[in-house]
């Protein structure tokens, strides 16, 4: 019998156990299972011997010293407790390798181990429950956070009024990465930040507290994103980076050196960032969202909360006249350094920007070539 170790294994250490996970085993979305499997010495050497497809017979008879009958039992007890694959098994993790060949094991690990996550209910007693376990670890946290020190530039309420055409907000929306040398208005500044992450409404979530709506959809009405703005060319604010405070429409200054060298730096030399007229560095506050969420699937939600909020922030600014972009190529840890986190209780996710549009602006692809003649 031919057989190799599982590819999509990790081990970690688990309460004092270590333990190998195949995170690309069926999963139940039922029943809260994680195929992770405790393992000691001996396995891990016995694993080691199944690199690559080979006759179990050949390692049976050719470890020194073991009864070759043990290692088949051993053997047979692996590929039970999907450690090791027969061929037939390892038709998923190949496919696996040869699909997901570009991305290391990271990105299989978050994304296969997460899935399948056990749904908690939504009826009341569920709710209860899940919030019971919440309150029991401490109260819900701040909805907003908020720096009460800081000097504060307090923005107009005098918003644009954005009464274009939705379908024309739509199809002029592009990413812009060239911009006019001519200052975005406190105004635009001020309606792009306040239609993107300001809250709209509140609502009463009993157990959980007062919760903010924002014009993005937010699991669970967390709204764990936090956005900072490094302002480099806006009409009547200084440059430098500020904290968004929501809750009171202000920016709270962090650092007053921000400029188009510290852009420069942690957007890798970007253009569309450094020449903008602000950027928007968007975080998660982790606690807000893990307080209720206590599956890591919740990473996801995420993720999915900031793409909401890029794809809100460019719409609005569409509409405000300015040419939006987003990217999520920036360095990461230097970005949190330079916002003062210490990136685990608030992980930088996403960089956001806009600027006075030099291109075209009624939405026909910029940058890039259309062919003339049938190819
Ligand atoms: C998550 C995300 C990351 C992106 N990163 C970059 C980037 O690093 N550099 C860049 O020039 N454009 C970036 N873009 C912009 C895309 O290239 C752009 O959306 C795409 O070419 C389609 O053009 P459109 O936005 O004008 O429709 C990114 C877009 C998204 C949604």
């Amino acid at each position: 019998m031919k057989l190799r170790r599982t590819r999509s294994l990790v081990g970690y250490w688990h309460e004092g156990d270590f333990v190998l996970e195949d995170y690309l085993a069926a999963k139940s979305s039922d029943v809260d299972e994680d195929n992770a499997v405790v393992v000691d010495r001996q396995t891990l050497a016995l694993l080691e011997e199944f690199e690559d497809w080979i006759d179990l017979e050949s390692v049976a008879e050719r470890l020194p010293g073991i009864d070759p009958v043990s290692v088949r039992d051993a053997a047979e007890a692996l590929v039970e407790a999907g450690l090791l694959r027969t061929p037939e098994a390892a038709e998923r993790e190949d496919l696996l390798a040869a699909e997901w060949a570009n991305w290391s094991q990271e990105a299989r690990f978050f994304h296969f181990g997460t899935k399948d996550a056990v749904y908690i209910g939504d009826d009341l007693e569920h709710r209860r429950e899940a919030a019971a376990v919440a309150l029991a670890a401490g109260p819900p946290p701040a909805i907003f956070k908020s720096y009460p020190d800081a000097p504060r530039v307090r923005l107009p309420r005098a918003f644009l009024p954005l009464r274009e055409d939705f379908t024309e907000v739509l199809l002029a929306r592009r990413t812009h990465r060239i911009f006019r040398e001519e200052a975005v208005s406190l105004r635009q500044l001020s309606t792009v930040l306040h239609f993107a992450f300001a809250p709209m409404y509140f609502v009463d979530a009993v157990e959980y507290g007062t919760l903010q709506m924002r014009t993005s959809p937010g699991g669970g009405a967390r709204h764990e994103i936090e956005c900072y703005v490094g302002v480099l060319d806006v009409e009547g604010v200084a440059p430098g980076l500020y904290h968004y405070n929501g809750e009171q429409h202000s920016l709270e200054l962090i650092d007053a050196s921000f400029d188009q060298s510290t852009v420069d730096r942690l957007s890798f030399g970007q253009e569309m960032a450094i020449n903008a007229g602000f950027v928007c560095f968007l975080t998660a506050l982790v606690k807000r969202a893990a307080y209720k969420y206590r599956h890591p699937r919740t990473l996801r939600m995420i993720m999915l909360d900031a793409g909401h909020l890029g794809q809100t922030f460019d719409l609005v600014s569409t509409a405000a006249g300015l040419g939006p972009f987003q990217t999520a190529a920036f360095r990461d840890s230097e970005v949190e350094a330079a916002l003062g986190l210490d990136g685990i209780t608030e992980t930088a996710l996403y960089l956001l920007g806009a600027g006075r549009p030099a291109g075209p602006t009624d939405g026909h692809p910029i940058d890039m070539r259309v062919a003339a003649q049938p190819t």
